[in-house]
């Protein structure tokens, strides 16, 4: 990674360092660089000291809280020797000065690299190994995101009981880590059960949840115990929790304070110990606004809040899950599948993923089962539609921009309207659909937003 304001050396260094074989980012200012640090980890860092937002020495310091073994090497000024010391204290590795002496750079980046293998492959070894031994229908992600994510179910899998809330769209796999944190505690022999909130009618989910005594009400012919005392040392999941009741979820929130709480129509105080863990592809923030969650349950819930980000965002991932899928759609349906074309991993690569992983999961099933092997090809994969492929936008303009157009010529209108499509969508999106205020982002009138909504068919996503 290059953190430098001046595009000179920007491109200088991506050249030559790109030349040896290494794959270089760069970034010109210190806000962009921790952005990006926030979601990856370089195994290296070029940093100038001079950026135009910030010092090279604050984004040094952060960048050493987020990995403290990430090597920074410092690019210097001659006049600026004090702050060459100062980040040598803040554990810089090295650093080059302007102008810089290609050798010595690239010794000091080879180095760096060769001296901190051991860690990087440490760090990841440990981010994987120990929360999935011996469970082997997950594939671990690569992302930086989810990474922290198993760290925190790595710490609370040990602690007593913690109440967990799961949030993220639909298909990003909140069973899969739901049941990551019971089978990965000491709860795990004790039973994990789930009920979804939106799929029973208000009673049911009561008596389901709670229990009932016989005679509670018409249908009590016995009693009854609710899931809640079922699960007992184990672990209750409650699926679409932003579904559930409110009388429900006072009752609920009782139980959370107190661990007790009665049988429908029951006067003894039951007290049970289970782990309670909560899951949501609803916004709950907006919920509680619009009155239908309770913000004090919503804040006993979200104790250790778990934000799973949607497979667009992490396209690393999704080649290990497409070959896991194949493997054991194949071993399932008595099929070979054990190859992806090139083609195929671009458009899986590219394509956006509304319905996350359950719609990779599925295509895979899908085409497993009525195609032949042994390689995944893309015509396997024309269901997915159009609409929801990413095509990399800036990079496409900034080619166009930068090299001789081809003989073949460009489709000057339509990339133009996709630039315009994908404005106007941001802006909508921004404004949370809301006219004027998209208008005026875009700096337009309000009808000519209107026509440019209706001709690219924006809806908010
Ligand atoms: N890391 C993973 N490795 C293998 N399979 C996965 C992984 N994550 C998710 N899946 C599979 O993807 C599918 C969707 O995951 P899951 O049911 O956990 O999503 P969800 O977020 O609970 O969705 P919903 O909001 O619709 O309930 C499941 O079949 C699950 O087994
Ligand atoms: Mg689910």
């Amino acid at each position: 990674m290059v953190i430098d304001d001046e595009q000179a050396i920007r491109l200088f260094l991506e050249a030559t360092l790109e030349d040896e074989g290494y794959s270089v980012v760069t970034f010109g200012d210190g806000t962009d660089s921790l952005d990006w640090l926030s979601r990856s980890v370089p195994d290296l860092v070029l940093l100038d000291l001079m950026l135009p937002d910030m010092s090279g020495i604050q984004v040094l310091d952060s960048l050493k809280k987020l990995y403290p073994h990430l090597p920074v090497v410092m690019i210097t000024a001659y006049s600026q020797t004090d702050t060459a010391v100062q980040a040598m204290k803040l554990d810089a590795y090295d650093y080059v000065s302007k102008p810089i002496e290609l050798d010595r750079l690239l010794r000091v980046v080879a180095k760096g690299l060769e001296e901190t293998a051991d860690v990087r492959q440490r760090f990841q070894q440990s981010n994987q190994s120990d929360l999935f031994h011996g469970i082997n229908d997950v594939i671990p992600s690569q992302s930086v995101a989810m990474q922290e994510i198993y760290q925190v179910v790595r710490k609370i899998s040990g602690g007593p009981s913690t109440t967990v809330l799961i949030e993220g769209e639909s298909g990003v796999g909140k069973d899969v880590i739901a049941h990551l944190i019971h089978r990965t505690s000491a709860r795990e022999e004790f039973p994990f059960l789930e009920v979804n909130c939106a799929a029973l009618p208000e009673s049911l989910l009561e008596s389901e949840l709670f229990g009932h005594e016989k005679g509670a009400f018409t249908d009590a012919v016995n009693q009854k115990m609710g899931l809640l005392e079922l699960a007992h040392s184990g672990t209750i999941f409650l699926d679409e929790i932003g579904e559930m009741a409110l009388n429900i979820q006072v009752k609920l929130l009782r139980v959370l304070e107190k661990m007790s709480f009665r049988r429908v129509g029951g006067m003894e105080e039951i007290i049970v110990d289970v782990r309670i863990i909560a899951a949501t592809n609803r916004n709950l923030v907006s919920q509680v606004r619009l009155g239908a969650f309770r913000e004090d349950l919503y804040y006993r819930l979200k104790v250790v809040d778990l934000m799973v980000p949607p497979l667009r965002s992490r396209k690393p991932d999704i080649m290990p899950l497409t070959e896991y899928f194949l493997k054991i759609y194949s071993k399932q349906m008595s099929k070979v599948f054990h190859e992806i074309s090139p083609k195929a991993r671009q458009i899986l690569e590219e394509y956006n993923w509304p319905g996350n992983i359950r719609e990779l999961k599925n295509i895979i099933e899908r085409t497993v089962l009525l195609e032949d092997g042994p390689v995944l090809k893309p015509e396997h994969l024309k269901k997915l539609k159009m609409e929801n492929f990413t095509h990399d936008l800036p990079l496409r303009i900034q080619e166009c921009l930068v090299n001789p157009l081809p003989d073949e010529g460009i489709a000057l209108e339509e990339l133009v309207g996709e630039l315009e499509n994908a404005l106007v969508q941001k802006a909508y999106d921004a404004s949370h659909g809301n006219q004027s205020l998209a208008a005026r982002l875009l700096g337009l009138n309000r009808d000519k937003l209107r026509y440019r909504l209706k001709q690219y068919g924006i809806k908010e996503s």
